[in-house]
């Protein structure tokens, strides 16, 4: 068959997600976030997330075969993050996605949640032109930031770079608490940061220095951006001056930009690939997006950027790897495998 219908089942962080795919068209994106019961945390709880995902899981299917308008024994593979993420959320979809399988008798794909972030570009509209590989790839979200170089999305994925302390995403919720700014941060930063100054603050850029070029070329650091953010409001707060909160969100989202774009612009001249695909839930941030298409213009790099809902963790991404491990002819998984909350690419 080469239009595989696959349901794809994301449970990694705090979004569960059930996507419907047939081939590279997308069907379905159903999505269920609890979000809201993390906020007052300040981040995500794993606890509460694997019982979120467990209450959504049995709707966000029936909303998904509804929105796909196909009956659910009509699929012909099923696909599940089996990891990275939190452990104890992947194993509520890992358990669903087996047991849907069993049930229905149809085979499994346990797929990783990075590559899959990368599939969902396969999903993107008609007359967009397929996904050129190889291609270099930056995701950055609350949960991760890795830098990939994929030349085959089911066979050859690289994994460059991540960060070696706290995700991009995280750094933003972090900081943002430092400025009062509530949780999810990353939105809140980048709408106080629009009437900032970017050049109020200079801000440290992570792993940038000399001696960082050769062990750390690729890999980030966001732990100590964030402490000199607080640092920083700290010795104002003690000085008893005002802080001028759009300048410091304004400057920190300039050094966290800065980095991300310096180093996966990098990695493309270094490998000598023209092409840099973004993904996850901080490509919403408008200069991810700005300095993205600048840079990547002025270096002659391609830049290819998903619809904001297939870059946020969702189903129809894994559904969508799942589809082109089907269409390459790949054995299904079994159903051995469990949820890898380290699981490489
Ligand atoms: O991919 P995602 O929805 O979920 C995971 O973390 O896996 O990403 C959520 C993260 C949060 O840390 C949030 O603060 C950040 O993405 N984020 C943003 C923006 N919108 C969401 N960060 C910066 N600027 C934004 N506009
Ligand atoms: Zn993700």
């Amino acid at each position: 068959r080469d239009q595989p219908l696959v349901l794809g089942i994301e449970t990694s962080c705090d979004e569960t997600g059930v996507g419907i795919v047939r081939g590279t068209s997308l069907l379905a994106n159903a999505i269920a976030s609890s979000m809201e019961e993390h906020a007052r945390y300040g981040g995500v709880v794993p606890e509460v997330a694997a019982r979120a995902h467990l209450e959504a899981m049995t709707p966000t299917i029936r909303e998904a075969v509804a929105e796909a308008g196909i009956r659910l024994e009509d699929v012909d593979a099923i696909a599940v993050t089996s990891g990275p993420g939190l452990s104890g959320a992947l194993m509520v979809g890992v358990g669903a996605a087996k047991a849907l399988a069993v049930a229905l008798g149809k085979p499994l794909y346990a797929v990783n949640h990075l590559v899959g972030h990368v599939g969902a570009d396969v999903l993107r509209a008609e007359g967009e032109g397929d996904i050129e590989l190889p291609t270099i790839a930056l995701l950055v979200s609350g949960g991760h930031t890795s830098l990939l170089l994929v030349r085959d999305l089911v066979s050859d994925v690289e994994l460059l770079g991540e960060t070696i302390d706290d995700a991009a995403g995280e750094a933003f919720d972090k900081v943002a608490r430092v400025l009062g700014l509530p949780y999810p941060g990353g939105p809140q930063i980048d709408r106080v940061a629009a009437s900032g100054d970017p050049r109020a603050i200079r801000f440290p850029r992570g792993l940038s220095l000399p001696k960082d070029r050769e062990r750390h070329r690729y890999d980030f650091s966001f732990s100590g951006l964030k402490t000199a953010v607080a640092r920083w409001v700290e010795r104002e707060q003690d000085a008893g001056r005002e802080v001028p909160v759009a300048d410091v969100a304004a400057s920190f989202r300039e050094a966290v930009v800065d980095v991300l774009l310096t180093k996966a612009l990098a990695a493309c001249a270094d490998v000598g690939v023209p092409r840099l695909l973004l993904g996850g839930g901080v490509v919403a941030n408008a200069r991810v997006r700005e300095v993205a298409r600048e840079r990547c213009a002025e270096q002659g790099v391609e830049l290819r950027i998903p619809p904001l809902e297939l870059c946020t963790d969702n189903g129809a991404m894994i559904a969508a790897l799942g589809a082109q491990l089907v269409m390459a002819g790949r054995e299904p998984s079994g159903l051995d495998f469990g949820a890898d909350s380290t699981l490489p690419v």
